[in-house]
């Protein structure tokens, strides 16, 4: 291996190597149609009148999973990225690019909410792909030539600790009852309208639910501020996966709450009822028939995910803070994702019609 040019390796130059700072990006703009692509094929499957295919349920499945893949695309193109010692200003500004293509689901939907809102005559799926051209000729102007990198700055302990607690209050206080309701979503709408009436009487008052928006601005903010200080620290991969699934959250928190109190409660009229109706489409034939509502499937489905695995993210640092051996600390983060890529499961089979018999 020879090194040239201002310490380039020879592998660093050529168009595959280009094409590896944008490929996430480009993975990014077909989100939209591998969605499309999914509802024609669930569609047709699911048509009553006509014999059901093994082609259309394959079909259906497949590019559900390619839509499901890509912020997983922008997650491992990231980390590759930021392995890369001494990397150019473009190769920096790809990971960054990359980190956000993990969010795309949300992104996705925050835009299509808004498309709607203001009645724009640009479709929602070249808004989104003009988004990414954006990005993409971002990391191609930029200069592929190592540029100095500002030590980390350590993001500061109060700030860390201000993040965790806040975290605790916001659990305590809304997400378990929000996850718990809507995992009775496999029991029926009925019991899922009926337990939300419950637990909206806590998080919905006067006097918790400002608190509730404010704190979870306060996450979003803070975490944001974390997440640029952590990202030159380490790459190692648990801490990769804080900081990426933090990203998804950011976005997918304030795009979630446009659509509750913005778009539902505000902006119609008459306002929305913000029930099971409303999380499932049902009005536009559900998450699997409508066209719009398919992007909710991996949108909730990451949701659920990321916020249940951020959080086993930051058990992780508070055990390994609190001198456990990394390797416990490690697992007891793998248990946790594993925990919530269940529950995520189970929410979204029960949103899109699986029943639990409980007789
Ligand atoms: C399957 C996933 C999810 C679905 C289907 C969903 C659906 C809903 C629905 C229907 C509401 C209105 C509730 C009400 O009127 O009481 C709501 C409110 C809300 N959701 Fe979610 N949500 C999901 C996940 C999340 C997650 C992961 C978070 C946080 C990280 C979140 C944060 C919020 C907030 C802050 C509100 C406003 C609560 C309020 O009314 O004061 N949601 N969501």
């Amino acid at each position: 291996m020879t090194t040239d040019l201002q310490g380039l390796t020879r592998e660093r130059v050529g168009v595959s190597r280009k094409f590896g700072l944008i490929a996430a990006p480009l993975a990014a703009i077909a989100y939209p149609w591998t969605l499309r692509a999914f509802n024609v094929a669930a569609v047709e499957s699911l048509e009553p009148s006509r014999p059901a295919h093994l082609a259309l349920w394959l079909g259906a499945a497949l590019f559900l999973a390619l839509a499901f893949a890509i912020p997983l695309v922008g997650l491992l193109a990231s980390l590759r990225l930021a392995r890369i010692a001494g990397p150019t200003a473009a190769e920096r500004r790809a990971e960054l690019v990359a980190l956000i293509v993990v969010a795309a689901p949300a992104i996705y939907t925050f835009l299509g909410v808004v498309d709607y809102m203001t009645n724009s005559p640009l479709p929602d799926e070249w808004a989104f792909a003009l988004l990414w051209a954006v990005l993409i000729i971002a990391v191609a102007v930029s200069p592929d030539r190592p540029c100095p990198i500002a030590s980390a700055a350590v993001a500061p302990a109060a700030l860390r600790v201000a993040h965790g607690v806040a975290a605790i209050a916001i659990l305590a206080v809304f997400l378990g009852f929000h996850l718990v309701n809507h995992l009775a979503g496999l029991i029926g709408p009925d019991a899922h309208r009926s337990l939300m009436k419950s637990v909206h009487a806590i998080y919905g008052s006067a006097v918790v639910e400002p608190l509730l928006v404010a704190v979870l601005l306060f996450q979003v903010a803070s975490g944001s501020f974390l997440a640029s200080r952590h990202l030159r620290a380490s790459a190692d991969p648990f801490r990769f996966f804080q900081i990426a699934s933090g990203v998804y959250l950011a976005v997918f928190i304030l795009g979630h709450m446009n659509s509750v109190f913005v778009y539902a409660r505000s902006w119609s009229n008459p306002p929305i009822v913000t029930d099971w109706s409303f999380a499932t489409s049902e009005a536009w034939g559900g998450l699997i028939r409508s066209g719009w509502s398919n992007r909710l499937i991996p949108h909730y489905a990451f949701g659920v995910f990321f916020v249940v695995a951020h959080m086993g993210a930051g058990l992780r640092m508070a055990m390994i803070g609190h001198g456990l051996p990394e390797r416990w600390a490690n697992r007891a983060m793998i248990g946790v994702a594993t925990a919530a890529f269940l529950l995520a499961l189970a929410i979204m089979l029960g949103m899109c019609g699986v029943r639990l018999d409980i007789g």
